[in-house]
């Protein structure tokens, strides 16, 4: 892998695929070719193919999987073996196809037998009855590391696959309903702390025994391994020691600086006794892990709070942690947009642009985003201000402000960031902005477009999206205020 290399980081948005693609872009590589699900889902086979064949990846991390905590695991079996197995079968057989150099598998220590020697070593796969939630989930994985061997044995192909152990860091899940332990137990201790709850329960006895890595680890290993690892046998990522929950309960509670009681439920099922992966092998490949758990957590920690922050809170006052919101970090100034614009364009991404005052959202305008979406990768959406909508169409606009319409915007799917503009037209933001493709409604013309001379001298193209009949935030408006 050099630094011209075209890598695919699949599942780029996801924990691990986002720490590779940080540690690609520290290493100098910037050649990156990045999709999320709704771009390119992996369990299709053909959309799979087809990007493989449009974009001829060199190199492969497979990160896209369908990954979840006990819970999650215990109730949807179906969807964790049939959506890895469609994944992975995809993305290895297109991989192959179109002729890439390299391809690194992700599995994962609870594919290893449930009852089994600690530490594990690599060759105990198969030896011995799987832990029965993780059973589905751990089955797909291992025929993706048999697919990979089987490829190698018939066609040469240069798969490997690792095997990490549990990973925690920044962009970790911490939705209660399916994340793993530790995540899970931030989330809990954090908010038991801003609500002064006297204790924290954790499930189970406490007992088991479980190692974790960070995803900054887990990302330095992959890249080592891509450099330097090109052989059949499987290999394990950790780092080497195990903390039990209780311990690790305690040191999490120490960290977030919660002071009531840890009561266990031992209601609640412990999994196997101990999960330990023998790291001899990875050693004897020069790597190691670098970050402690105690660091790991603070780090984790301080990236849940900023996460999870509203904005003028001070970090850990929230007494209710809620999902991040959809609209977060896509509402910016010119030069947030600027910055975002120049990433993706370095990602190969096509940029498009949308204007209007979108006074009042309607079905006609949710048609032109997703018109204007399909016929690029990341959209822009250029939003006139409160005095200049004023000057435009009169004082009794806009109906509502210009943050409330930005906060609409950006909730939509379709919108991948908005921009307020003080003008009345748009032209200087699409001069600054250089879109790929300007779009605006039929009901203007190529020429009537404002923009459109400038993006076509730069070859971008003008889109004159369909209009959906029977819409109009004039006719609203009208109605609204008719008696
Ligand atoms: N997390 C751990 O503790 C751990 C431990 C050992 C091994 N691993 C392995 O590491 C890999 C990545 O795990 P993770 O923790 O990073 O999971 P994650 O945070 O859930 O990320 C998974 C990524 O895959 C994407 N994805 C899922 N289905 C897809 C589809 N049909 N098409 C395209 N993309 C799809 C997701 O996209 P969306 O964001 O759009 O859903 C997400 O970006 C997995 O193979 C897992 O087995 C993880």
């Amino acid at each position: 892998m050099d630094r011209d290399s075209r890598i695919f980081v699949a599942g780029h948005r996801g924990l691990v695929g986002g720490a590779i693609t940080r540690a690609l872009r520290n290493a100098g590589y910037e050649n990156l070719l990045l999709r999320d699900r709704a771009e390119l889902d992996l369990s299709n086979p053909e959309a799979a193919n087809t990007f493989f064949h449009e974009n001829q990846p060199s190199h492969v991390f497979l990160a896209a999987a369908k990954v979840g905590g006990v819970h999650a695991k215990r109730s949807k079996p179906a969807e964790f073996i049939e959506e890895n197995l469609r994944i992975q079968n995809s993305v290895i057989s297109a991989a192959h196809r179109h002729g890439a150099e390299k391809l690194l598998f992700l599995g994962s220590s609870c594919i290893y037998p449930n009852f089994i020697e600690q530490p594990i070593e690599e060759h105990s796969l198969l030896t011995g009855p799987l832990e029965e939630t993780n059973q589905w989930y751990a089955i797909a994985k291992i025929a993706g590391i048999k697919m990979i061997q089987a490829y190698r044995k018939q066609y040469g192909f240069s798969g490997i696959s690792a095997i990490p152990s549990n990973l925690y860091g920044p962009g970790d899940n911490f939705d209660l309903e399916t994340s793993g332990v530790l995540p899970a137990l931030i989330r809990r201790f954090h908010e038991a702390k801003v609500t002064g709850a006297p204790e924290v329960v954790v499930w189970g006895s406490g007992k088991p025994m479980r190692e974790f890595l960070h995803v900054d680890d887990l990302a330095d290993a992959c890249l080592h391994l891509m450099r330097n690892y090109d052989e059949d046998d499987i290999i394990n990522l950790g780092c080497g020691e195990d903390i039990s929950i209780t311990e690790l309960a305690s040191l999490i509670g120490n960290i977030v600086g919660f002071e009531g009681r840890i009561v266990n439920d031992t209601s609640m099922p412990d999994g196997p006794p101990r999960r330990l992966l023998d790291i001899d092998r990875m050693a004897a490949l020069g790597w190691c892990a670098k970050i402690t758990l105690t660091e790991g957590i603070k780090a984790t920690y301080q990236w849940y709070i900023e996460t999870n922050r509203t904005e003028g809170e001070p970090n850990g006052t929230r007494t209710h942690i809620e999902k991040v919101p959809p609209t977060r970090g896509k509402i910016s100034d010119l030069s947030g947009i600027l910055n975002r614009t120049a990433a993706w364009r370095a990602d190969g991404l096509r940029i498009g642009f949308a204007n209007g005052c979108f006074d009042i959202l309607h079905p006609g305008h949710i048609s032109l985003f997703h018109q204007a979406q399909a016929a690029c990768d990341r959209l822009v959406v250029g939003l006139n201000s409160d005095i200049s909508v004023k000057h435009l169409k009169g004082p009794g606009r806009p109906v509502n402000d210009e943050k409330s319409r930005a906060t609409l915007l950006a909730a939509l799917g379709d919108v991948d960031a908005v921009v307020v503009f003080v003008e009345d037209t748009p032209l200087e933001l699409i001069e600054a902005i250089r879109p790929d493709v300007l779009v605006k409604g039929a009901d203007y013309s190529g020429k009537t477009v404002v923009g459109a001379d400038f993006v076509q001298a730069n070859g971008g193209t003008v889109l004159l999206a369909r209009l959906e009949e029977g819409h109009s935030t004039t006719n609203t408006i009208k109605r609204l205020t008719s008696g």
